[in-house]
């Protein structure tokens, strides 16, 4: 059982990382690390695009995936001279199309620049690269010393420094940061980033961690003090917003469609979208014709058909596209737009 019972922040403040840990962990790595094909190469544009994929699901789950990209984009020259379209093709499936777009302005940008940028300061700047990803590349492609902190990250460093604390908070989350930066000291930061990560995804994981297996088993400060399953402690779920989205398709006989700019959605922002409008609820309407769930909102979706030609007046003044149902794909492969117009 979880407990949430924060432990005050002034007690862990000087915990860093010590040789000995370091040296374990980067020994237990080098024996132990997992042949997946992104480990192949020190190319940064294929290290991106593995870290871009793997912040959606699992390293078994993305292969596929790495493999089907890179083998139709297998340099960023090549993914820039693409068209957006032929990226939402081998992007499908993984969903979060953001992702694809973003990958695919921030290769344009790289190549405009003539040159792939190589601190984690300037792969900030680069459209859809976070901190995280940042310092993925500069430490995997570039040995630049920056920790890198994902949620195998955070759940490995608060099981090994016993941080029973508030880690989603500013100056917890700082804290754990200059933790996993004290890692990287000594040895290749590409391997003890990716062996804090291979730690917290094949032996220190949520449930039933194989602690016995474990390189720091005899310096982890949870097994000494009995609280591994208590952490790290739960962040608590924000509540998700209600919304009832009202979309205007034209009769099921018409082959075309009208799609708009989305400037009225809180989601789906600037891409081509059915058109209608949005109401925030304070309970789920009573009546819908299909559920879409996102990480921020519970959508649901009611339909109004209508004339082709009524739709298009109606929204005479927006930006707006007429096209066949079979191309909206193109335009927008958002799983939730397909449900609507197959429905
Ligand atoms: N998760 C994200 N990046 C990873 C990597 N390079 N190795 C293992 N797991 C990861």
């Amino acid at each position: 059982m979880k407990t949430n019972t924060p432990q005050t922040f002034a007690k862990v403040t000087t915990e860093k990382a010590t040789k000995k840990d370091i040296g374990l962990l980067h020994t237990w790595y080098l024996d132990n690390k997992r042949p997946l094909p992104w480990r192949k190469s020190k190319d940064p544009y294929k290290i991106w695009i593995s870290e871009i994929m793997l912040q959606q699901t699992t390293s078994k789950a993305v292969i596929p995936f790495f493999e089907r990209f890179t083998k139709k984009f297998p340099t960023v020259n090549s993914l820039a001279k693409a068209k957006i379209e032929d990226v939402y093709e081998v992007w499908s499936g993984l969903g979060y199309y953001s992702r694809a777009r973003n990958i695919h302005k921030a290769a344009k940008l790289i190549v405009d620049n003539k040159s792939f940028p190589n601190t984690y300061e300037q792969l900030l700047e680069l459209p859809g690269i976070g901190p995280y990803t940042s310092r993925a590349i500069a430490s995997i492609a570039f040995s630049q010393p920056v920790g890198v902190l994902d949620g195998n990250v955070i759940r490995v460093l608060s099981r090994k420094h016993n941080l029973a604390f508030e880690w989603w908070k500013t100056k917890e989350r700082n804290f754990l940061q200059d933790l996993s930066d004290s890692y990287m000291k000594g040895k290749s930061p590409a391997d003890m980033n990716q062996a804090l990560m291979e730690l917290g995804a094949t032996l220190c994981k949520p449930l039933n961690p194989s602690c016995l297996l474990c390189p720091w088993l005899k310096t982890c400060s949870a097994q000494k003090n009995n609280t591994i399953e208590e952490l790290p402690l739960v962040k608590p779920k924000a509540a998700k917003k209600i919304l009832l989205w009202t979309v205007e398709i034209p009769q099921k006989k018409s082959t075309k469609i009208v799609l708009v700019k989305n400037q009225y959605a809180p989601f789906l922002k600037n891409q081509w979208l059915v058109p209608g409008s949005i109401k925030v609820c304070k309970t789920r309407p009573k009546t819908y014709d299909l559920k879409h769930n996102i990480t921020k909102y519970d959508i649901y979706v009611q339909i109004k058909s209508n004339s082709l030609k009524q739709i298009e007046t109606k929204y005479k003044n927006s930006e707006i596209i007429k096209t066949i149902k079979a191309d909206v794909k193109k335009l927008n492969p958002s799983s939730v737009i397909q449900k609507i117009i197959n429905l």
